[in-house]
């Protein structure tokens, strides 16, 4: 398995191009199952959960062609084109590597009808059930049985029906199924407790340059009008907003100057904002986000995770590294995930002093961290490890990195590009 060597102490000087964002792209593939016509997506990231997507998305019968594109990150354009759905089969093998899959069940339930889906897998962040995906089917009428691992789903004669449905807890996969499955329902379907994170705003208008009809997107409250068909369209991904912030965050803790190419300062206000609270400088260019950082140490803060626009769970663990040598105590809270505190041992390896209390975590600043081995948990938390080691004193090695895969594209490469001294080492 592969590793990353580290070798700490270097200021990061110049700029990162910021890919598409992953969590937009794979959902905007799930919803090129809504129409006969082919689609084409831009900017889509070179990740291995793209890759699962698209062979989920081939087992149906989908076509698919990817080519290099020309764009600021330099992303992949994908065509797709589910002129008619084979099987509506989506294999165990392909879903327990990653939890997007699951979401091929609403699309497939709105046009074909019928969808027999894996339970999912994914990072090992806490229990994650699908019950609001669920609820939300059966709330349009579909019948849904779960059998050996299963969920075996059959939309009411005639296709499934708009709903009002309050989803029990913000969930961006449950608004996400919800919207995608309400695009081609008979009537008006109104989501309430939607969450509104930026990427369920680009695949909303993603589903609008394809005809559907839909309201309030980046509100608590989504209404979506059934229409009888989607058509085809060309739609670019919006930048990944958690690659921003993990890079932003590797020059707070690093010390340097770097523009984020291509990326956005308004769907990162929670992180931003802490970030200049501590000292760091953030501002826009006309390319994309400029952050600065004189390399000395930050000053504790106390943050809580949740629904956007508040801190995203997605960086909580990159702010840890951070935090782990910030002067003072600082808090956090992590109200979306249980069980995502699992880098703290790793981080404790190479000197963070972080006691954990149920759900909140308090990091005792110390000046330095001390270069380790380490193991990398899941996705997010692999990052912060890297992070930690890019300030670290002497050389880290992060093991079983091929979850960074999952999620960072050429993460080596962007972070070498700044004057990072960092290398694969492949076996
Ligand atoms: C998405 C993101 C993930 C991010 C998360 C929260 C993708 C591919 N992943 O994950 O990176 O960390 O949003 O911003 O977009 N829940 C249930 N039942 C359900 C659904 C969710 O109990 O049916 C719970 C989850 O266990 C979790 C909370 O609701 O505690 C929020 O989960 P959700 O927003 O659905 O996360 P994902 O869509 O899986």
């Amino acid at each position: 398995m592969d590793r990353i060597r580290i070798e700490g102490g270097a200021r990061l000087m110049g700029e990162i191009p910021i890919g598409g964002a992953k969590n937009s792209a794979l959902k905007l593939m799930a919803a090129a199952l809504l129409t006969d016509e082919p689609v084409t997506i831009r900017n889509v990231p070179r990740l291995a959960d793209v890759d699962a997507m698209a062979d989920l998305l081939m087992q149906f019968g989908v076509t698919l062609n990817i080519r290099r594109g020309d764009g600021p990150g330099n992303g992949d354009i994908v065509r797709l084109h589910a002129e008619k759905i084979d099987a509506a089969v989506a294999p165990y093998d392909i879903v327990r590597k990653m939890r997007a899959s699951f979401q091929v069940t609403g699309p497939l339930l709105a046009r074909h009808r019928a969808a027999k889906v894996s339970l999912p897998g994914g990072c090992a962040i806490g229990a994650r059930p699908v019950d609001f995906h669920i609820q939300g089917l059966e709330a349009m009428g579909a019948k849904i049985v779960l059998e050996g691992g299963y969920v075996l789903a059959n939309a009411p004669q005639g296709g499934l029906k708009g709903a009002s449905f309050t989803v029990p807890r913000a969930s961006v996969g449950a608004t996400e199924t919800m919207m995608m499955a309400a695009t081609l329902a008979s009537g008006l379907t109104v989501l309430r407790n939607a969450a509104c994170e930026p990427e369920i705003v680009d695949l909303g208008e993603f589903l609008i340059a394809m005809g559907a009809r839909i309201a309030g997107l980046g509100t608590r409250e989504i209404r979506i009008e059934g229409v009888e068909r989607l058509h085809g369209a060309d739609y670019a991904v919006m930048a990944d907003r958690i690659e921003t912030g993990t890079y932003a965050i590797a020059t707070a803790l690093a010390g340097g100057d770097v523009e984020l190419v291509g990326a956005r300062l308004d769907t990162n206000v929670g992180l931003f904002t802490h970030l200049r609270n501590i000292g760091t400088e953030v501002s826009q260019t006309n390319r994309g986000v400029r952050v600065h950082r004189n390399g000395l140490r930050p000053t504790a803060t106390d943050i809580v995770t949740d629904v956007y626009p508040a801190f995203p769970t997605d960086l909580q663990a990159q702010f840890m590294a951070l935090l782990a040598t910030a002067d003072g105590t600082s808090h956090i809270k992590e109200t979306i995930f249980e069980n995502r505190f699992m880098h703290v041992p790793e981080l404790a390896r190479m000197g963070a002093d972080i006691r954990i209390e149920g759900d909140l975590a308090v990091v005792h600043g110390v000046p330095k961290l001390k270069g380790a081995q380490v193991m990398a948990t899941d996705l997010r938390a692999s990052s912060s490890l890297v992070l930690a080691g890019l300030a670290a004193e002497g050389e880290t090695i992060v093991n079983r990195v091929y979850h960074l895969d999952r999620g960072f594209e050429r993460l080596e490469e962007k972070l070498s590009g700044v004057g990072a001294k960092i290398e694969r080492l492949r076996e």
